[in-house]
């Protein structure tokens, strides 16, 4: 009998290309994982009001990854599927009902993004615990926050062992100051930004070494957020990635280096 379906319904908010920083990252970051996936399967949980970015997610995993990669999107509310159900391309883009259980899938990676914010900072770890479990070996979760048009965000890539790293991503062009990634922070971490908290740490030193680098402002924001993120990592922050990845406005570290206080 088929599971009852994990989680609640929440707001269906939602915008074309607004997870385009994070479809890119996991591109560019997930790719071998599901190159080497005996089954190409990937799941959209909760997608929302409309199923825009989970066709968004298939066409560049299809372009950047592999052609065959067959995705699903899976949403709590049944109304929510019904309206989706025009935008299907089987077997490639399917949608159907289902929560954080991911409804006897089993995928090599899953997005779930802004679905847990409007959840208890108390679920997070159970609804991380409850997706993990689903994957398949080797499989991948990435679960995170945005702003409405996807110009902030931050996210937590997971396995099965549990949470390995969190990224945040800026659109650098109109970023006035890194502070303001707190506000997408992760549910995980969103309400750690206090003092005592390794997150709030990592926040103030990004802000600090934007404002110390202000001389590389003429050169442009893409210059001073490569300075900026250089700075974190000589004063010893374990600085995941490259400058090609710094470049896109990214600046990922190990999990380790975020967890809160008492995880
Ligand atoms: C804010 S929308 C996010 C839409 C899209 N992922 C985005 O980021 O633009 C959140 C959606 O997640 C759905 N949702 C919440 N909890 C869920 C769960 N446990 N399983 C599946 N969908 C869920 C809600 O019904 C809602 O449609």
């Amino acid at each position: 009998m088929a599971q009852r379906p994990q989680g609640v319904v929440t707001r269906g908010t939602t915008n074309p290309n607004r997870l385009r920083r994070v479809d890119n990252w996991i591109v560019a970051t997930c790719g071998d994982q599901l190159r080497s996936a005996a089954d190409p399967l990937v799941v959209d949980l909760g997608y929302g009001a409309t199923p825009v970015t989970a066709v968004e997610l298939r066409a560049r995993l299809a372009a950047g990854v592999r052609a065959d990669v067959r995705l699903v999107g899976l949403e709590i509310d049944p109304a929510r599927v019904v309206a989706a159900a025009p935008a299907a391309d089987p077997p490639r883009l399917t949608f159907a009902r289902g929560g954080f259980e991911l409804a006897g899938l089993r995928p090599a990676l899953v997005r779930a993004f802004n679905v847990l914010r409007q959840y208890d900072e108390r679920d997070v770890a159970a609804a991380w615990r409850t997706m993990t479990a689903a994957l398949a070996p080797g499989g991948l979760l990435v679960e995170g926050t945005c702003d409405e048009l996807g110009r902030l965000g931050g996210w937590v890539l997971l396995d099965a062992d549990g949470p390995r790293s969190l990224t945040l991503a800026a659109r650098l062009g109109t970023l006035d100051t890194p502070a303001t990634l707190a506000e997408r922070l992760p549910k995980a971490l969103i309400h750690r930004n206090v003092p005592g908290e390794r997150v709030h740490d990592l926040v103030r030193a990004l802000d600090e070494g934007w404002r110390a680098t202000a001389a590389y402002a003429p050169f442009g924001p893409r210059q001073r957020w490569l300075r900026t993120v250089a700075g974190l990592r000589e004063a010893g922050w374990p600085v995941l990635d490259r400058p090609r990845r710094w470049r896109l406005g990214e600046l990922t570290v190990p999990w380790s280096a975020v967890a809160p206080a008492g995880w």
